[in-house]
């Protein structure tokens, strides 16, 4: 059925726009050059090159008057900056927990808790590990396991938290590897299951089955307001706190965090790693020194601690989480009401196409993903990503099992509703041709993370 969505709106923003940045679509042929000379990889278009930029909402952000107010204070002494010590304060302040390790982004804080926390032969079990998470696991040598619920897997399935992790598969691993899971993660959101919450429920339950076999509970807090924003509006019982309330409620839960302040901090650049661990925490401190930087600014200029302390306020106020996840459930419900098959329900941060249903006639050694995305630049100049075959694999490798999604992610406070109605009419227009869609070979590819860097080539060519 049809539905005519002229008449339903995103809620009002709750702001008003002080500085403007000019945008401009390239003309079609443009376009065309400019896919060819990116290897048809989106992570290779120059932003001029782009006109919507749904890549990611990672440090894409709109910083507020209150946060570029807080650069121009910044105390950019080598040690010991006030900005800092409004950081440290305002972190144990959101979460509670006591020790705070700047770091410049989220993978700089993976790095630094990967390293020294597990080692070759462990196991590392997440909802599901974000790109840069695996890797760093990988990395020294430990082995990620994702134990998401069945649901996570279903676009259609209407799961409320498909963020959660599957609690009987996690007591069996843990039961079955003992002395071999050094901290169990949680991903809030899981970004690469869709952008899905994990209920307080769950993280209970997470909760008391790692600290049951004496494992601690970290998280991966990169968009926990909006996680905590979704318990609020969907888990029973919740509607009556705060998001700030139940954010620690579920830090509570937790003995840490690593956080790409990216997302939910309102920022450009920042990250940072919590724990409840005094001896880690001096650990961590001497790997960031070597890695990184002094602990009073961790990799960042001082004033970004001072932005990033004012950003994680914001980014608990209630009426801009309400606006944030209304825009991302407004542009859902234009795609769903011509029909177009998304990850439901939507997420947090952006709309996941379901690239199974959307391209049935491509299969997934034809890169199905990777073509969508090239069409939705091509149609309209709006950049997006796969995740999918392309995002989880290495080297050359193409596996069918898994999901297949095009992420449109919703950059914070940047878009207005008329954008997001031109995204729409964007994607609408590939739809309505997309049984004309052929797929896409690799051209060349790094054996890992080869999403940011790897050519394709339509497959005919
Ligand atoms: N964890 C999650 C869940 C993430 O989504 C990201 C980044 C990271 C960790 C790493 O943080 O980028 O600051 O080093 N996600 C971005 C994205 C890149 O587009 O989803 P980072």
């Amino acid at each position: 059925m049809h539905r005519s969505s002229n008449d339903e709106h995103p809620p009002v923003e709750p702001y008003r726009i002080k500085v403007v940045e000019a945008i401009r679509l390239l003309g079609r042929e443009e376009r065309e050059r400019a896919l060819v000379r990116a290897g048809f990889n989106a992570f290779n278009l120059l932003s001029e090159e782009v006109y919507i930029d749904l890549l990611t909402d990672s440090g894409t952000s709109a910083m507020s008057d209150r946060q570029w107010a807080g650069l121009m204070v910044g105390d950019e002494s080598y040690a010991g900056s006030r900005n800092y010590i409004r950081f440290d304060a305002t972190v144990r302040g959101l979460t509670g927990f006591p020790y705070i390790v700047p770091a410049h982004q989220g993978r700089a804080a993976e790095h630094l808790l990967f390293t020294l926390m597990a080692r070759p032969g462990q196991v590392v079990p997440n909802n599901m590990h974000f790109d840069t998470t695996r890797s760093h696991v990988q990395r020294v040598g430990a082995k990620p396991v994702d134990l998401p619920i069945p649901e996570a897997y279903d676009c259609s399935d209407p799961h409320p938290f498909k963020g959660n992790v599957d609690t009987r598969r996690l007591a069996d691993l843990l039961d079955g590897s003992p002395g071999k899971v050094p901290l169990v993660m949680m991903t809030l959101t899981n970004n690469t299951g869709g952008g899905q919450p994990a209920s307080l429920e769950n993280v209970r339950e997470v909760s008391r089955l790692a600290h049951d076999h004496g494992i601690p509970l970290y998280l991966d807090m990169c968009r926990w307001a909006e996680n905590a924003y979704f318990i609020r509006t969907r888990e029973p019982g919740m509607a009556e706190r705060s998001v700030r309330e139940i954010g620690r409620m579920v830090f509570d839960l937790a003995d840490g965090a690593t956080m790409s302040a990216k997302k939910d901090g309102l920022v450009n650049i920042g990250g940072f790693v919590a724990t409840r661990d005094a001896k880690l925490a001096a650990r961590l401190k001497e790997e960031l020194i070597i890695y990184e930087g002094f602990p009073t600014y961790g990799g960042l200029a001082r004033r970004d601690l001072e932005a990033m302390a004012i950003g994680l306020e914001e980014a608990a106020d209630e009426r801009y989480l309400e606006h944030r996840t209304g825009q991302v459930r407004f542009l859902a419900d234009l795609l769903t009401g011509w029909g177009i098959p998304i990850m439901n329900p939507p997420g947090g941060h952006g709309i996941y196409l379901d690239v199974r249903r959307f391209f049935p006639h491509l299969e997934a050694r034809r890169l199905p993903g990777q073509a969508l995305v090239v069409e939705l630049y091509r149609e309209g100049g709006v950049r997006t990503v796969e995740v999918g075959a392309i995002m989880f694999g290495d080297g050359n490798e193409v596996s069918d099992e898994g999901l297949e999604l095009v992420r449109l992610a919703i950059p914070r406070r940047v878009y207005t509703e008329s954008h997001l109605r031109y995204v729409a009419e964007t994607v609408r227009r590939v739809w309505e041709r997309r049984a004309s869609v052929g797929g896409f070979r690799i051209v060349e590819a790094p054996e890992h993370m080869r999403h940011f860097t790897a050519r394709f080539a339509p497959e005919a060519a």
